[in-house]
């Protein structure tokens, strides 16, 4: 029996990739799977928080006992996000891989293949970043961001941390092949404004409950 520490929270959390189309029929993506968000909702859910997922496209089931918003572009899960923060929630955990650019102006049409060249240029934006923007707008008392980086992983996560107003920020290390995109199992190190934190390698469901206990003990100081 899992405690019922979470029972009146609302968390909310966004997981998978997003999907910028470029005219109906294409798309700019990434290979996040959705595991990891999904599996933080799932303990969540456990502990008896009210849970708000946010999803992109990906190929796994929702949880039970989650309400599932599904999306796909980032401007997309931005107004879901803000839509399900009116009321400011106690803890918002952006675990989704959100494309960084999106078409300047996606087309409305199937581009054609010109026969005439064999180049074409798209021309893309930025789109907004998601947990800054709602870190900024106090959305939940705490914020929570990932950080996939290849190289000085706790230095570049703590920039972030700053950067984007969070409280947490788990980093982990994606150039390792064992952890991290479509696996199983996932290697983190947990950050604060002044703690650091490197739970074992385990599976995401496991490393899930170990997180949300984590940032449930932040809540509390
Ligand atoms: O900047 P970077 O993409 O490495 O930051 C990762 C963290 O920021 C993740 O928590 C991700 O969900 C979030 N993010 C976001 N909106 C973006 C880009 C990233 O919310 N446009």
């Amino acid at each position: 029996q899992v405690k019922q520490d979470l029972v009146g929270q609302h968390w909310v959390i966004t997981a998978g990739p997003t999907m910028e189309a470029i005219d109906p029929v294409r798309f700019i993506s990434n290979h996040s799977s959705g595991k990891m968000g999904y599996a933080l909702a799932t303990a969540a859910i456990a502990r008896g928080a009210t849970v708000t997922l946010i999803s992109g496209p990906v190929q796994i089931t929702a949880p039970a006992g989650a309400k599932i918003i599904l999306v796909k572009s980032a401007d997309e899960m931005l107004a879901a996000c803000e839509q399900s923060m009116i009321t400011q929630a106690d803890v918002f955990i952006g675990a989704a891989a959100v494309a960084d650019f999106k078409m300047k102006a996606a087309c409305d049409q199937k581009m054609k293949k010109q026969s005439d060249t064999d180049e074409i240029t798209l021309t893309l934006v930025k789109n907004p970043d998601i947990i800054a923007t709602l870190a900024q707008q106090k959305r939940a008392k705490t914020l929570v961001g990932f950080a996939a980086e290849t190289q000085n992983v706790i230095e570049y996560a703590k920039s972030k941390l700053e950067r984007k107003g969070l409280d947490i920020i788990i980093a982990n290390d994606v150039s390792r092949a064992d952890i991290g995109f479509n696996q199983d199992d996932n290697q983190v190190t947990v950050i604060t404004k002044d703690k650091t934190w490197s739970p074992d390698k385990t599976t995401k469901n496991a490393l899930a409950g170990q997180l949300v206990e984590f940032i449930q003990q932040q809540t509390q100081s």
